[in-house]
């Protein structure tokens, strides 16, 4: 059984698709990457996952249990963890507090998730103080501060240098590999996704046009003609 599963998900905004029939299969432990172009409903397959969003139709399991339509904090609460690709920390209460929001006042897992992130040395300042990259960091505590067994990630690489972006890298692997969670990243910068994801899905104007490993999906011409272009390129 796969951990998170989508059959025909789909998703009308009015008369817009953002969403059309996307299925999906993510195993326990993989790291998958999900990329496309803007507006191709990369965030609202997020949204439906987490609850933020209920699918038009279509269903969503998460191991086996049909979560379709549940609430956010439901589906939380059973172990799917996110950021949002506006981190939006609250400015005024401290790295630790922002932790907690997410372990219902559970001091130390909020504590052990800020630790994760390497942002221990800052947990009693304020979350509007710390740099861009801290405030990702923080977002991807808040996302483990609810002991999930995947997390969605939303363009978490977006704007960050390139030794951030492999310090980052380092971290996404890190979770994985050490933590035992699955996850399930969204992002445009390739150097980023493309090195660290085993499998990638390509959506495209809401449908899903192909998967595989990023060499694979990287050397598809569809892949190149709606998305990647000529210039990127995997040895
Ligand atoms: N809440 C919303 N209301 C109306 N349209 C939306 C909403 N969210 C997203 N859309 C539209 O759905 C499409 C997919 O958006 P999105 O999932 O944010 O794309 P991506 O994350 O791949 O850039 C876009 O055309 C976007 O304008
Ligand atoms: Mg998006």
């Amino acid at each position: 059984m796969p951990l998170l599963e989508g059959k025909g998900v789909t998703k009308y905004f009015g008369g817009l698709a953002a969403l059309k029939d996307v299925d999906f299969e993510i195993e326990e432990g993989e790291i998958v990457g999900l990329i496309g172009p803007n507006g191709s409903g990369k965030t609202t397959l997020l949204n439906c996952i987490s609850g933020v969003l209920v699918p038009t139709s279509g269903r969503i399991y998460f191991l086996g249990q049909d979560i379709t339509g549940l609430k956010p904090h439901k589906i939380c609460k059973l172990g799917i963890g996110r950021t949002f690709q506006i981190p939006r920390p609250f400015m005024n209460m401290t790295v630790l507090e922002n932790a907690m929001v997410c372990t219902d006042g559970d001091r130390e897992r909020a504590l052990e998730a800020v630790r994760h992130v390497n942002l221990e040395e800052k947990i009693n300042v304020l979350a509007k103080t710390l740099t861009f990259h801290e405030r990702r960091r923080l977002e991807i505590a808040r996302a483990l501060a609810v002991n999930p067994k995947i997390i969605l990630l939303d363009e978490v690489a977006a704007g960050l240098n390139p030794k951030e972006i492999v310090e980052f890298t380092g971290l996404i692997r890190k979770i994985r590999d050490e933590l035992g969670i699955t996850i399930l990243w969204v992002e445009h910068v390739m150097k980023a996704i493309m090195t660290t994801a085993e499998r990638i899905i390509v959506l495209n104007k809401g449908t899903k046009i192909t998967e595989g490993t990023p060499k694979e999906v990287a050397e598809n011409p569809e892949v190149i003609e709606a998305y990647l272009g000529e210039e990127y390129k995997i040895d």
